[in-house]
């Protein structure tokens, strides 16, 4: 690969936080969530890195099968669950367990003899996406204890505002609502994702379900990675490709939408939209030039992005570009470019080749 740009990922930071995640929720067991690629950081590489965790979760079928011919033991949950009575037979075969969060599925299961899983049963507590009417969970139940063969029940919801301090008694309500339809009920319990997993110890219960955490990046608004000591598990890495020396008055990049009030060099570095980097990150979003603070300028393109050169010491062609990791917060990037972490590390784009830190 001739581009500069990498994703470093740091296996060391990913298994430092899940023992972050442990301090939180010391009683609870860990479902390490590894959906999307690993929130973009490689399936594999990330569950060496935790395999300490007691169960993973993700949603796409083939990543959970690439985990078992791995050689991952450990209890992998399909967080939507199935969505075709043919997959029944593969979730068996791959001892996959499967959320259950609409009758159909039930239908499903009760018209195949590919039912031996351990089931996660959900229930819509608020959030309004996935999950049973909390009126339909008993029916549910009934109908899935009367299945010779299920082997395990899980009661599960999800929040949908456990990371705004202010949206505190949206979560109670939440909570409530759990509580109060599976009372009765003896079976484990899984509520909590990373946000809630920092804020609200009481909806530990049995199985935590960290993503974000695992990565390094805040799940709350009001607390930085920094202050959770997590530490970044990608270092989005580039280099300088060109340098420019701008006049007052000139104008930089598509729609020339940065335009020079003195005298300045820039550098432009192999980093664009294709890479992954936000298109709508505007002027002034942080970077790093050759481990010092500078801003982006003007509009970014497919393939590059152009920043400020001023007062960093001994930059110019190939000093290194660090667009978020390792002393940038990938949250800092985001607040900027008005996304979440999230969403930046997984578009991480498939042409980025990712290179463990540790090689
Ligand atoms: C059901 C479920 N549980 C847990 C998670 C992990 O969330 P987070 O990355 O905020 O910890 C997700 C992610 O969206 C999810 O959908």
């Amino acid at each position: 690969m001739s581009r500069p740009i990498q994703a470093f990922i740091d296996s060391s930071a990913l298994t430092h936080n899940l023992n972050i995640v442990r301090q939180y929720a010391p009683q609870a067991r860990i479902m390490a969530v590894l959906k999307a690629d690993a929130y973009g950081h490689g399936l594999l590489q990330a569950a060496r890195a935790l395999k300490a965790a007691d169960a993973f979760a993700l949603l796409e079928l083939e990543a959970a099968i690439a985990l078992r011919d791995a050689g991952f033991c450990q209890p992998i949950l399909l967080l939507e669950g199935f969505f075709s009575m043919k997959e029944l037979a593969v979730f068996e075969q791959y001892r996959l367990s499967a959320v259950v969060h609409h009758d159909e599925q039930v239908l499903m299961m009760s018209a195949s003899k590919h039912h031996r899983l351990d089931l996660f049963v959900k229930i819509n507590t608020g959030m309004n996406r996935l999950g049973l009417a909390p009126k339909q969970l008993s029916s549910v139940i009934d109908k899935l204890t009367a299945l010779q063969g299920v082997k395990g029940i899980t009661l599960m919801t999800h929040f949908a505002c456990a990371d705004d301090p202010k949206e505190e008694e949206n979560v109670r309500q939440q909570l409530q609502c759990f509580k109060s339809i599976t009372q009765g009920y003896d079976y484990p319990c899984s509520l909590a994702n990373s946000a809630a997993i920092v804020r609200y110890p009481e909806t530990h219960a049995a199985w935590v379900r960290p993503g974000i955490l695992l990565y390094g990046g805040s799940p709350v608004l009001d607390k930085t990675s920094l202050e959770l000591d997590l530490k970044p598990a990608m270092t989005l890495y580039s280099t300088i490709i060109a340098v420019q020396q701008l006049k007052a008055g000139d104008r930089v990049g598509y729609g020339g939408v940065f335009k020079a009030d003195r005298a300045m060099r820039i550098g432009i570095v192999a980093c664009g939209y294709a890479d992954g980097y936000p298109r709508h990150a505007p002027t002034n979003t942080p970077i790093l030039i050759n481990n010092q603070r500078s801003r982006i300028l003007g509009r970014v393109s497919m393939d590059m992005l152009a920043v400020d050169l001023t007062g960093i010491d001994g930059a110019g062609l190939n000093s290194p570009a660090i667009l978020w990791g390792d002393g940038l917060s990938v949250d800092e990037v985001a607040l900027h470019a008005n996304t979440v972490n999230y969403e930046l590390l997984c578009a991480l784009a498939p042409r980025v080749e990712k290179r463990p830190l540790q090689d």
